[in-house]
């Protein structure tokens, strides 16, 4: 009884989730992990990550058209605003050990395997 009510509060809250975003970009958590010692930072990693990837459409610089559809308050052109939805980059773009999620970016230059990995993995740190 107990585990069907635990499937059930399970298959609400993901269609909730699926509900508020109302798009198929977003995937599962990766379930990522902070390795002791990672060396990943916004300086080293995430300002050129997001610079190739994403901010030709999630900037705060961009405003109307020029975000090509790209929802407000999700803007990556700071450390900041990556932290602020974190969660939401690593269920559309990271790979870990629960999911490899390629929502993001929609068109373009992708990211490879590798820095999917590396995203989940700096996204786990805490976004440092
Ligand atoms: C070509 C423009 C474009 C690029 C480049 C792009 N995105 Fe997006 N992004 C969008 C659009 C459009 C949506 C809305 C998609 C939808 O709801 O179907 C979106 C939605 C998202 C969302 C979900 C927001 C929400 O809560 O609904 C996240 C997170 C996201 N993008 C992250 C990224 C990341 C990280 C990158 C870089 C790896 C990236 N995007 C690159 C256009 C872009």
């Amino acid at each position: 009884m107990r585990a069907w009510i635990t499937l059930f509060a399970a298959a609400i809250s993901l269609a909730a989730c699926s509900d508020d975003h109302g798009s198929g970009v977003f995937g599962p958590p990766t379930e990522s992990t902070c390795p002791t010692g990672s060396t990943l930072t916004y300086d080293n990693f995430g300002k050129s990550f997001m610079e190739r990837y994403c901010t030709r459409c999630h900037s705060s610089e961009l405003v109307g058209a020029a975000r090509k559809g790209a929802p407000s308050f999700h803007d990556f052109d700071t450390q900041p605003g990556i932290k602020g939805v974190a969660d939401h980059i690593d269920e559309t773009t990271a790979a870990g050990p629960a999911a490899t999620n390629k929502g993001m970016p929609p068109d373009g230059l992708r990211p490879t395997m590798e820095e999917r990995l590396q995203l989940g993995e700096w996204i786990a740190c805490g976004v440092p």
